[in-house]
């Protein structure tokens, strides 16, 4: 694993992917790959993919798809028939998920969820995972997500509420200035965004709202790595700008509640969806 170059992390980056250093996209990606796999987001995925019940024929966008697994998955769902487009601002991540694409009817483009290059009324229905905390103006993009989707499609929005997050069998001291440190370096300027949903889809006019918080439950540091990159040693610590001190005392904090085999670290993610 390369380090990434400090003056390059200003502000997290999954808020800028292209920015990054070559290894450090690598990571990312890698990164990515693995909360895939990981069951706890395997877990809310499923809480999403139950409330906006992609079928058959349906045209379904995923914005901000990342490396494109959720794309694939409901591209197989809508069928030949049917079609998703897999929207990324981040060039390099989408031509990662192109080169993981076999045939199929997955449309990706590059582009903006506050600026959609789609017409009004013509998806069935969207999937926004982990995008929005992301983004500065998260109103304006969902008033874009909302426009894109025909009436009696669904929208579904899935994030984290950083705000959330919490230890156990660790210093809470030590995990408070960690938080404090990680906070608009690792984890996002949209510290709470996940449960801020809901509010945002009722002020945009939508009724009909489902709103699911999934507590996300990591009994050991290795899971929890996937996840928290506060808790993976592979970050380097000037990423996120700690004092060396801070960085290496609460990795040795976590190793030895890990060896104790008394860690715990919950986060919630919120699934909101609406009918529009
Ligand atoms: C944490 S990743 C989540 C990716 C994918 N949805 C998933 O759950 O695996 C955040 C993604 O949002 C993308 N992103 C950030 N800001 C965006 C924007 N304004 N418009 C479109 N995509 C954006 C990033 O490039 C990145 O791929």
């Amino acid at each position: 694993m390369g380090a990434m170059e400090p003056a390059q992390l200003d502000r997290p980056p999954y808020a800028d992917l292209d920015r990054m250093p070559s290894d450090t996209l690598a990571m990312l990606v890698a990164t990515l790959d693995a909360m895939t796999r990981h069951p706890e987001i395997r877990r809310v995925r499923h809480t999403a993919w139950e409330l906006l019940r992609p079928a058959p024929g349906q045209r379904l966008l995923d914005a901000g798809c990342g490396t494109g697994d959720v794309a694939r998955e409901l591209a197989a769902a809508v069928g030949t028939e049917g079609e998703v487009i897999a929207l990324d601002r981040s060039q390099a991540t989408l031509a990662a998920a192109r080169e993981r694409q076999q045939g199929g009817n997955v449309r990706y483009a590059t582009g903006d969820v506050c600026d959609l290059d789609l017409d009004d009324n013509s998806v069935d229905g969207v999937w926004c995972e982990r995008v929005l905390q992301h983004v500065r103006d998260p109103d304006r993009a969902i008033a874009e997500l909302v426009r894109v989707t025909r009436s009696g499609g669904r929208v579904c929005l899935l994030d984290t509420d950083w705000a959330s997050l919490a230890f156990d069998g660790v210093q809470s001291a030590l995990a408070g200035a960690v938080l404090r440190q990680a906070r608009g370096r690792l984890t996002p300027h949209q510290h709470d965004l996940g449960r801020t949903l809901r509010r945002r889809l009722v002020d945009h006019g939508l009724t009909t709202i489902t709103a699911t918080p999934v507590t996300c439950y990591f009994p050991d540091p290795g899971s929890a790595a996937v996840v928290l990159p506060m808790v993976n040693p592979a970050v380097p610590a000037h990423t996120w700008a700690a004092p060396h001190d801070l960085w290496s005392d609460w990795l040795a904090e976590i190793r030895a509640a890990g060896a104790r085999g008394d860690f715990l670290a919950v986060l919630t993610i919120w699934v909101v969806a609406a009918d529009v």
